[in-house]
């Protein structure tokens, strides 16, 4: 296998992992969470949503998180935006960093977005522009495109439109999103293999739930086809609330694991996620979804299992 020296790591946990909670987390417990998460060495923290709260109540206090954090030098931290409203919220926030995010499925695109596919690149297309001539830096989101749990097949056709969409709307970078974890690396390769004509690799992202257990072997499989960027949550947080039965992320821990141990460097230091991890499993009252995770807590000396 051939990977790269070095990746960059974008952390979901806050935004894609809290999203969907049962329960709200309190506002200081977010921010506890990112605070630590800031001094992992983690490039990247995706931090809220400003999405409507009546769509997505867990993420109603984005103003008041982003204002209650610690942002450190040099750590970037985006959040998510559907429109201009989200858009106007996240300015008045002092956001310098947002992602818009569409789907290839149209029957997704309508639960998660309320609108068809060519309708919701019209929702982003002021966006896009209003946030680059605020000089601010754009990603774009496809959903489902391993997949979808309403339309099933998802042709890879229709994941190249809505990327190239996404792009020449003015997007820095686009994240190619397993929602629903149900990817294999064969399927990965392929359509990454059917994309690269049509856009440049280095500027794709890979976003892998771990529903059925694919998320490291199909984010390694992305690297070594020349993906330099993946999305992943500490401790394997998450899901979607429009997409039933997806579970979390690949956990940020099990990557940097696979990683590190393979000579690859993130700039994470694996000690600090894992105490990261371990502080909000314990806020959270349940243990993590990530295998190293659950492994490095399991030999923690008794001292520090409290
Ligand atoms: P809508 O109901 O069609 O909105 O929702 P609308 O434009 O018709 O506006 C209705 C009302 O909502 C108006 O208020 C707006 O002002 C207000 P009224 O005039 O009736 O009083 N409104 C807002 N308020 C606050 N913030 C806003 C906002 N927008 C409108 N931003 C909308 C359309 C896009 C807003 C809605 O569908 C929505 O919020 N969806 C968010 C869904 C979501 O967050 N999903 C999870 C994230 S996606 C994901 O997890 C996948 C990803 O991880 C990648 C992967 O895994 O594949 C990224
Ligand atoms: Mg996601």
């Amino acid at each position: 296998m051939h990977l790269p020296d070095r990746v960059t790591i974008v952390e979901v946990g806050p935004r894609d992992g809290l999203q969907n909670e049962p329960g709200t987390v309190p506002t200081d417990i977010k921010v506890g969470f990112i605070d630590r998460l800031s001094r992992t060495g983690l490039p990247v923290i995706e931090t809220t949503s400003f999405v409507h709260p009546r769509w997505v109540p867990q993420l109603a206090d984005a103003a008041e998180v982003l204002a209650t954090m610690t942002p450190v030098e040099g750590v970037r931290y985006p959040v998510l935006v559907p429109n201009e409203t989200g858009l106007d919220r996240a300015l008045a926030a002092g956001v310098r960093e947002i992602a818009v995010f569409g789907a290839a499925s149209e029957a997704f695109s309508q639960r998660n977005l309320n609108r068809s596919i060519a309708e919701s690149i019209e929702m982003f297309r002021p966006v896009v522009t209003r946030a680059v001539e605020a000089g601010l830096r754009v990603r774009g989101y496809v959903s489902m495109v391993c997949g979808c749990p309403f339309q099933g097949e998802v042709p890879v056709d229709d994941v190249r439109r809505v990327t190239v969409e996404l792009f020449e709307l003015g997007c820095h970078e686009i994240s190619l999103g397993d929602t629903i974890g149900v990817g294999t690396v064969g399927q990965v390769q392929h359509l990454l293999e059917a994309l690269a004509p049509s856009v440049l690799v280095d500027r794709l992202a890979v976003h892998m739930h771990d529903t059925y257990g694919q998320g490291l072997a199909n984010t390694l499989a992305a690297f070594e086809t020349g993906v330099r960027v993946a999305d992943t949550s500490a401790g394997g947080l998450g899901g979607c609330p429009y997409a039933p039965g997806a579970t979390g992320n690949l956990a940020t821990e099990d990557l940097v694991y696979a990683l590190h141990g393979s000579g690859v460097q993130t700039g994470i230091d694996l000690d600090d996620l894992l105490a990261t991890t371990a502080w909000m499993a314990d806020r959270l009252g349940r243990p993590p979804a990530s295998r190293v995770a659950r492994a490095a807590m399991a030999t923690r000396p008794p001292a520090e299992q409290d």
